[in-house]
């Protein structure tokens, strides 16, 4: 669906040339979503308007939809971007349209009639969730419900790809989640292929596929989520998966731990996929002599699976805790003793 090819973008400014985009090589998959994460400035905004032709790539190729996006020009860059839509940060709505005058304006351009408009717009309206506030202006929204009115916008000329840049950033937690879910309901009934800038991983973790890692406008790393959360392989990447995996006061409980518990073990685990329901506790407890004591955990849903993150402090006779590491070694997790009083 989109193809990237050793793809640059220069901007020339007063005090020199910015690479934000460097030799940037990237296959994206129809129905895919695709993540692309990295701090500010890491060249993510510059990425996507190389993709809906808002910018000329300094050199390379960008293939979206079947259209040459870096070559072609005037109204069939047009039409090809009408296959290409997109949402952001701060909705872009026109304030003093309705919802559903907002909605219908991308068809309005497209010259459809009246009244295959307004067919088209209660559609949208009952598939983003916004059935019964079609006439409030943009000003009476919540800003999930405005972002509700950016993605209809957006899918009001059936696009095959839609950009989302920093779509959830301006949204609280909860808010960021129901339009995630939204996301996600659309992708799977449309078949629609979305590509999702962010600097958050829960962003990633929650929805993507796949993830691309930008630094310095290079991709980095890329790989399915799961994988990279894993095994995640550059050092930019592990502070990413950090974020979602491992809360700020993790080192700080365990040393507290430590202090409080001055003997035994204090183990990591980290489980992934099936292995992230498996009651290993349950089974720890019962068949050794030993306490378990559980510090701190998490579980998580990815699109591929569950990853999970456990912190337990094992106490007893060393024989006996060995006897559970042995046991623990031999599950489907990935072990390892962070402390050992
Ligand atoms: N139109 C422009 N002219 C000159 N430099 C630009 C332009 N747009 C972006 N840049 C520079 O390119 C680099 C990448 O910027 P970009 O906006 O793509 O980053 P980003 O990853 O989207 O950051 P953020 O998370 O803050 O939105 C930055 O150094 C930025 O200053
Ligand atoms: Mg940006």
């Amino acid at each position: 669906m989109i193809s990237l090819k050793k793809l640059n973008k220069v901007y020339e400014t007063k005090s020199g040339q910015v690479t934000a985009v460097n030799n940037v090589n990237l296959e994206i998959n129809k129905g895919e979503i695709f993540g692309i994460i990295g701090y500010s400035g890491a060249g993510k905004s510059s990425l996507i308007r190389l993709l809906n032709g808002l910018e000329k790539p300094t050199s390379g190729s960008v293939h979206v939809a079947g259209s040459h996006i870096d070559s072609i020009k005037g109204a069939k860059l047009r039409k090809a971007r009408q296959e290409i839509s997109m949402i952001f940060q701060h909705f872009n709505l026109l304030w003093s349209r309705t919802v559903r005058e907002n909605i219908a304006f991308p068809l309005e351009i497209a010259g459809v009639k009246a009244s295959a408009r307004k067919k088209r717009v209660d559609e949208l309206i009952k598939l983003v969730g916004l059935e019964g506030r079609e006439e409030a202006y943009p000003a009476q929204l919540s800003g999930g419900q405005k972002q509700r009115v950016g993605i209809a916008r957006a899918l009001a000329n059936n696009p095959k790809v839609l950009l989302c840049d920093e779509a959830t950033s301006a949204l609280d937690p909860q808010t960021t989640d129901s339009i995630l879910d939204l996301l996600v309901d659309i992708n799977e009934r449309l078949g629609l292929t979305i590509v999702l800038i962010t600097h958050e991983m829960h962003v990633i973790r929650k929805i993507c596929h796949r993830v691309a890692v930008m630094e310095n406008g290079e991709v980095v790393e890329q790989g399915n989520v799961l994988d990279v959360f894993r095994n995640p392989q550059k050092p930019i990447t592990k502070r990413f998966v950090k974020q979602v995996t491992e809360p700020d006061e993790t080192n700080e409980v365990v040393a507290h731990l430590l202090e409080l518990y001055p003997k035994g073990k204090v183990i990591q685990l980290t489980f992934v996929g099936e292995s992230a329901e498996q009651p290993i506790i349950t089974n720890l407890i019962r068949n050794y002599s030993i306490e378990v004591n559980i510090l701190q955990g998490k579980i998580s849903q990815t699109q591929s699976g569950s990853y999970g993150n456990l912190f337990i402090h094992l106490d007893g006779n060393e024989a006996e805790i060995n006897k559970a590491l042995a046991f623990i070694y031999e599950q489907n997790v990935e072990v390892e003793v962070i402390a050992n009083a």
